[in-house]
């Protein structure tokens, strides 16, 4: 049966990029000798310019699947989000870390927004970075800069590569879990990396170019992490070696401040927990969330949660601090949010309902505020200095 048999299929144009694409992996992978790391595939099917899913046109954000997007993140679901954010920043701008810098902007809505909330604040910051891979993704920042917040677009700047260093606020939603993976799986007691082979079509009835090839690892060569999977029965999990680094790079541009990053996932310990057994890599196709990577290469997400004691030991290395570790909900209800939402007037149902909807997906357990988390890292950072988002219910001893 053809692996997507359940799920719209794309539009012609869309296939065509997508055979490009599946065409481009398998030179990469006859390249490499018949088999690529996990981490290498997913680099390519999220990244490969032009053609790559964030790098190529898919819609990629949106509310349903009729706009042709694939999912929804919280600067998309409701400008409380960002003006609550905005509510957290506004004193660490008051006290002199003046510019903000933000990575993987998507479609530039939380730059927009907590522009407008911050200046509503009085507290703009001199500059606003935004640090994107995507060229595609950039221009449609600077749209929605231009039709949401004209009159604050010069204050935003993007950036192509990490600056030497940085002293301000530091943030990036859903950015993580946008990183490669590396796959394992521990079968009758030995693990083996899961990498990615062409599949001969004919042998097993799918249409897919690509399927999961598993190598055995030595010992010597098992990342750390894994070595804390209890047991020996069979599990799947994946290590995340590309966000470490890319914390490490933050942690060391960063000279003072304070990086704010915001992504579902757990603590090692709930991560690599031995009953979770089938790992988290999940794919996102049209708001159907599905375990199939190899669907349409370049008009899917592939994501991973992020392991947040990996993040907060990379942060570490790079001499910066944990401030805080919260649950989305704790950290946005911390900071304020009921507040904010309180100021509408719950009488103006037409404008109140949707808002106190989309604010209720933000902080439902069942939604996004458990799943989702906030972790805070600083340098040189002014104890003195409130950061409302973690007064109760901080967890950083899990991590
Ligand atoms: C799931 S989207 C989230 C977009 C947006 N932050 C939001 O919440 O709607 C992931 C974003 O991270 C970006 N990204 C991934 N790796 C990155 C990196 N190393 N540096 C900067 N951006 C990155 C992608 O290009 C994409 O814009």
């Amino acid at each position: 049966m053809h692996k997507g048999a359940s799920l719209p299929l794309p539009p012609a144009d869309a296939l065509s990029a997508s055979a490009a694409l599946s065409a481009h992996i398998g030179r990469a992978i006859d390249d490499a000798g018949g088999w690529l790391g996990f981490d290498r595939y997913m680099a390519l099917a999220l990244y490969a310019p032009g053609l790559g899913y964030y790098s190529g046109g898919a819609a990629k954000f949106g509310r349903d699947a009729r706009d042709g997007s694939d999912f929804i993140t919280a600067p998309e679901l409701s400008p409380y989000f960002a003006r609550t954010l905005a509510r957290q920043f506004a004193p660490l701008l008051a006290q002199g870390l003046s510019q903000v810098l933000e990575f993987g902007a998507g479609t530039g809505r939380l730059a927009a927004d907590l522009l407008l909330a911050l200046e509503q604040e009085g507290q703009l910051p001199e500059r606003y970075a935004i640090v994107e891979l995507s060229g595609e993704l950039r221009a449609r920042q600077q749209a929605t800069l231009a039709t949401r917040a004209p009159h604050l677009a010069p204050r935003v700047a993007w950036l192509d590569t990490l600056p030497e260093h940085f002293e301000g606020i530091v943030v990036g939603n859903e950015v993580l879990d946008a990183m490669p993976v590396r796959l394992f799986a521990r079968s009758h007691g030995r693990w083996l990396e899961r990498g990615v082979a062409r599949r001969d079509s004919d042998a097993d009835a799918s249409d897919a170019a690509f399927g999961f090839s598993d190598r055995p690892v030595a010992a010597d060569a098992l990342p750390e992490a894994l070595h804390a999977v209890a047991g020996d029965h069979d599990i799947v999990t994946e290590t995340h070696a590309e966000a470490e680094g890319f914390m490490r790079a933050v942690g060391t541009m960063l000279t003072r401040g304070a990086v704010f990053l915001i992504d579902y996932g757990f603590p090692a310990a709930e991560y690599y927990h031995p009953q979770r057994v089938g790992g988290t890599l999940m794919c996102h196709y049209r708001h159907h969330a599905h375990p199939d990577p190899f669907l349409y290469p370049g008009l899917q997400d592939i994501t991973a949660h992020v392991n947040f004691s990996g993040i907060a030991h990379a942060a570490a290395d790079a001499g910066l601090t944990v401030a805080g570790f919260a649950s989305q909900a704790r950290f946005l209800m911390n900071a304020g949010i009921t507040e904010l939402l309180m100021a509408l007037d719950p009488n103006d149902t037409r404008n109140f309902l949707p808002a106190a909807n989309a604010v209720q997906k933000l902080l439902s357990e069942a939604e996004m505020g458990e799943l989702f988390k906030v972790i805070a890292l600083t340098r040189d950072f002014d104890a003195t200095l409130p950061l409302a988002g973690f007064a109760r219910g901080d967890r950083s001893h899990a991590l």
